[in-house]
């Protein structure tokens, strides 16, 4: 069954073929990040505007590459939520349009659940039940993966999500925008310092914060104006890094899984797939990252999923609205 994904939620606009949930036929993205990235975040607006020039040209990309035409499609899949909501209305709208014309199903996508699916794209013999820690720019969270489809949350960030905090603490450094890659790179032509940021203390165990280390490093720039940029990246990617693993190590251990997933934009850096595969090779735990190209925002994810909400029943009438608030493990559809 071939499903094609849409995604739309921030700034990447991404068109997918995935053919029965696991063959990416053709994984197409465009993103809006240089028209943001001189006000160092995403701009709604702008974000929404760009989706509509670029999104038919990205779903005939897709076709083209997959080498199908639309009638070859069984079922449209949409991420309805959580994100920006001019930017989720514009890929909302066009799936309707396309689920409307071709007279095909709508399947509507939690974009959280679809970056932990990415796992499951990723190595085929990786099955549910497992624990899933998804790290993006927006979510910093920590669940039960009961199915491809079924979660149910044991921890998640009070403030910010490390993503974010990544961003901020670039922006404060003025190493533009997204932070993700640029600490990843200079971290590593530094040494990190744990006694220069504090390691946030929440009131559950399984919980993260992220606004306390980011306000520790804009008191530290302020302090020491001559500071070693590669020693700050180093110490706060060491410090945010190690929040993921010590809680994820505890996840394990809470719910007696013996497998990690873990996906979002976060899932790659570099000094968290060193840590948390090392920690699991020590205590006996398998570590699944989701493949690099379905950590960021894409459609094949969404399209992955999309066909087992399909198997499920789980699909949409054309009423459907967009969530930009959607939680995980409750979704509307
Ligand atoms: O999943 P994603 O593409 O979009 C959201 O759904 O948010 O994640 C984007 C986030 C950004 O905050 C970016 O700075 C971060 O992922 N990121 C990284 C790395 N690459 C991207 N964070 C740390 N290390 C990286 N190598
Ligand atoms: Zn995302």
């Amino acid at each position: 069954m071939k499903i094609l994904g849409i995604e739309s939620s921030c700034d990447e606009t991404a068109v997918a073929v995935v053919e029965d949930g696991k063959q990416v036929l053709s994984s197409c993205v465009a993103t809006s990040l240089d028209l943001h990235a001189p006000f160092g975040g995403v701009i709604p607006e702008i974000a929404a505007r760009s989706h509509v020039e670029v999104i038919d040209r990205v779903a005939q990309d897709a076709l083209t590459q997959a080498g199908i035409g639309l009638s070859g499609i069984d079922g449209i899949a949409v991420t309805y939520g959580p994100g920006l909501p001019g930017a989720l209305l514009v890929g909302l709208s066009f799936a309707k349009g396309l689920a409307l014309s071709l007279q095909r199903p709508l399947i509507p996508v939690n974009h959280l659940a679809a970056h932990l699916y990415a796992a499951q794209m990723t190595d085929s013999t990786c099955e549910p039940p497992y624990v899933g820690l998804l790290v993006s720019g927006g979510h910093t969270l920590l669940c039960v993966v009961e199915s491809a489809t079924r979660f149910s949350i044991l921890g998640e960030t009070r403030d910010d999500a490390v993503g974010e905090a990544f961003d901020k603490v670039s922006r404060l450094m003025g190493l533009g925008y997204p932070g993700g890659p640029v600490i990843d790179r200079l971290a590593k032509e530094g040494i990190a310092d744990a006694t220069l940021f504090p390691r946030c203390q929440t009131k559950q165990a399984l919980d993260f914060s992220y606004s306390g280390l980011k306000t520790a490093v804009y008191q530290y720039l302020k302090r020491d104006a001559s500071y070693d940029k590669a020693r700050v990246a180093a110490s706060f990617q060491d410090t945010a890094i190690s929040m993921l693993v010590s809680r994820s190590l505890k996840a394990l251990k809470r719910t007696g899984y013996s497998t990690l997933v873990v996906g979002g934009g976060v899932a790659l850096n570099s000094l968290l797939r060193k840590q948390l595969c090392e920690a699991a090779q020590k205590q006996g735990y398998h570590v699944v990252f989701a493949k690099p190209e379905l950590c960021s925002d894409n459609a094949a994810m969404i399209a992955g999923i999309g066909y087992e909400l399909l198997k499920e029943g789980r699909v949409a009438p054309l009423s459907l609205a967009i969530e930009p608030n959607l939680v995980l493990g409750q979704e509307v559809w």
